[in-house]
């Protein structure tokens, strides 16, 4: 079987850790897989950084719309970020090319998900983003293969590392606001804009790609109710903790009579229950369904190793499927099938 050439757009935090655990596993992934996977091109903004990661063998593209279109690849894995711009056009160009797409993208998936996976569809390829959601928690499999024939009524949880990093440290050693996020960003868990983790944004645009899953709708971030933990302070810590509660950044999705209900804002859970005992950078996504009942699935929700896991995961997935096999729908059922997104009241 030939090697599976994938190209990588995107070398920060987490394209960096996935040439680094790619090469370090190679040949467990070669024996899983059944055959050989290749970085056999690459892209980022400066040519000339040291990465610490070994890029001989790949061919360097400043422009990474030219690599999707034109790098001998079967694979574009995008790790650039951005709802717009390089990622989308990348993205778009990939797929349009025949080429199967990973990214980690939540913010681009969020927005422009539906119409992406129709191409996808429309192709027969694979467009996979578990580690768009949740870090290296396995939920966009969960949901979409996994729990096939449940109803969904409601899933919610911790969606954003570097938001639950901060209020854990924040309450535990009492450290300020400002610390906690410096600390984040600097072992690579905020966004490239960390106003997304900390307003609430990113937790928003993961929890709208988990409710389309949940109930079959297209994906709408625009008029999710949304507050972020900017306004938190160590008084309310402590009053919260006085009470026997938590404050945790909670992303919520229902079905309700008159429509799905998403909203994203601080939360005060009680210190007993499950969700309150999930700290630092660890995410946790609870699941309610008819059939299984209460499914929580936790573990690390950011940084380079845990997403650099899910994107992997999602890279092997290409390697052993097989050619001509028709894949199932992007977001669990067609893009073309997807309900108009119905606002509760
Ligand atoms: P970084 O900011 O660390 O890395 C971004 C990379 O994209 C850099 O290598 C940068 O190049 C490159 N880049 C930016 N603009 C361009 C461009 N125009 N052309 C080519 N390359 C470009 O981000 P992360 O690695 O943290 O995140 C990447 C993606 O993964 C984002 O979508 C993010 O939301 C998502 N994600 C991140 C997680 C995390 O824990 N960090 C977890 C889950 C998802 P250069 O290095 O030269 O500047
Ligand atoms: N900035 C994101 C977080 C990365 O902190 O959760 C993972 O999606």
């Amino acid at each position: 079987v030939e090697a599976l050439r994938i190209g990588i757009a995107g070398l920060g935090t987490v394209g960096a850790s996935v040439v680094r655990c790619m090469a370090e596993k190679e040949a467990e992934l070669t024996r899983q897989c059944g055959r050989t996977i290749t970085v056999t091109a690459v892209s980022a903004r400066d040519r000339t950084r040291d990465r610490g990661i070994d890029l001989a063998g790949a061919q360097w593209f400043d422009d990474p719309v030219d690599l999707a279109r034109t790098a001998d690849i079967d694979v574009f894995v995008e790790l650039i970020g951005g709802d717009s711009g390089p990622a989308f056009e990348a993205v778009k160009a990939a797929l349009n090319a025949g080429r199967h797409v990973v990214t980690a993208n939540k913010a681009l998936l969020s927005k422009r998900g539906v119409e992406l996976a129709a191409i996808a569809e429309d192709k027969g390829i694979l467009l996979n983003y578990e580690a768009a959601v949740a870090g290296g928690i396995p939920v966009i499999k969960t949901m979409r293969e996994s729990l096939a024939g449940n109803t969904v009524e409601r899933v919610f949880g911790i969606m954003n590392g570097t938001a639950n990093y901060i209020l854990t440290r924040m309450e535990a050693e009492g450290l300020s606001f400002e610390d906690c996020l410096t600390e984040a960003q600097r072992l690579g868990y905020a966004e490239a804009d960390p106003t997304f983790d900390i307003e609430g944004h990113d937790t928003a645009h993961k929890l709208s790609i988990l409710t389309s899953l949940a109930f079959g709708c297209r994906i709408s971030a625009d008029d999710i109710y949304m507050e972020g933990i900017s306004n938190i302070t160590q008084a309310d810590i402590r009053a919260a903790a006085e009470l026997g509660y938590r404050i945790k950044l909670l992303g919520v999705a229902q079905r309700t009579d008159s429509g799905v209900e998403q909203r994203v804002h601080p939360t005060m859970v009680p210190t007993q229950s499950v969700i309150a005992q999930v700290h630092g950078v660890t995410n946790a996504v609870a699941i309610e369904t008819d059939i299984l009942g209460e499914l929580l699935l936790s573990g690390p929700g950011a940084g380079g190793n845990a997403t650099a896991s899910a994107v992997i995961g999602d890279i092997a997935d290409i390697a052993k499927s097989r050619p001509g096999f028709q894949h199932g729908p992007v977001f669990g059922r067609p893009a073309k099938k997807l309900t108009p997104y119905k606002k509760a009241r």
